[in-house]
């Protein structure tokens, strides 16, 4: 089936406060969109909505990914659907490593019984991390931890290249970034564009 997020007039709160006002946007496979606005005018918080951050409250208004409605799904079951969330801050977590958060998260999307092989995770994961022309190092640092913010942003290009997301919402990917790292991270991005993959 084609991949296809349909976000019909959306609303959304945070503590109260209506942010989102009822907001349509349709994106298919092989699309890439680009939400532009004001700081504060809301783009993390449809991000967060579509998501599932436990803070927003949506309100009104449907989404759906591929037919099946996307807002009465659990945050995991949003992600196993195929959406992924590139965050604009992504959070540092202390004891976890980097390749331990990648190894779970890709085995909580394959599902018990089907966990991918060391020997194949390694592989992929070397692959990806040099496309994105990464330091190995950092798949034994505790995830984000002291990584500086352009780093983190590539990090986060990291996890979508090994999760091959349907629909990659992609947060302020550019911001904190130098010159060969916006270069490196768009290559990333086009890289995974595809008929069946949209951003
Ligand atoms: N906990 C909260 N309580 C009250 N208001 C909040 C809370 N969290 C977010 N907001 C408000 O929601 C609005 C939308 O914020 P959001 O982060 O979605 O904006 P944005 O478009 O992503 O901005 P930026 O370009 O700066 O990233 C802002 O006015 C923000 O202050
Ligand atoms: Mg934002």
């Amino acid at each position: 089936m084609n991949t296809c997020l349909e976000i019909s007039n959306l609303k959304a709160e945070i503590e109260g406060k209506e942010i989102l006002k009822g907001v349509d946007l349709n994106v298919r496979g092989g699309e890439i969109h680009v939400v532009m606005g004001p700081n504060g005018t809301g783009k993390s918080t449809l991000a967060s909505a579509l998501m599932g951050h436990p803070k927003y409250e949506v309100t009104g208004g449907t989404v759906t990914m591929n037919g099946e409605d996307l807002l009465a799904m659990d945050v995991d079951e949003r992600g196993r659907a195929g959406l992924f969330l590139a965050m604009q801050y992504p959070s540092e977590i202390s004891g976890v490593t980097n390749s331990d958060f990648l190894r779970s998260a890709l085995n909580a999307q394959r599902g018990e019984g089907q966990e991918i092989s060391l020997i194949k995770f390694i592989r992929i994961m070397e692959d990806s991390m040099k496309a994105l022309e990464m330091n190995p190092e950092f798949l034994h640092r505790y995830l984000n931890e002291g990584f500086s913010g352009g780093e983190k942003k590539r990090n986060e290009i990291l996890q979508m290249m090994m999760l091959k997301p349907r629909i990659a919402v992609l947060d302020e990917i550019d911001s904190g970034l130098d010159i060969d790292a916006l270069r490196i991270v768009a290559e990333g991005v086009n890289l995974l564009r595809s008929d069946e993959r949209g951003f």
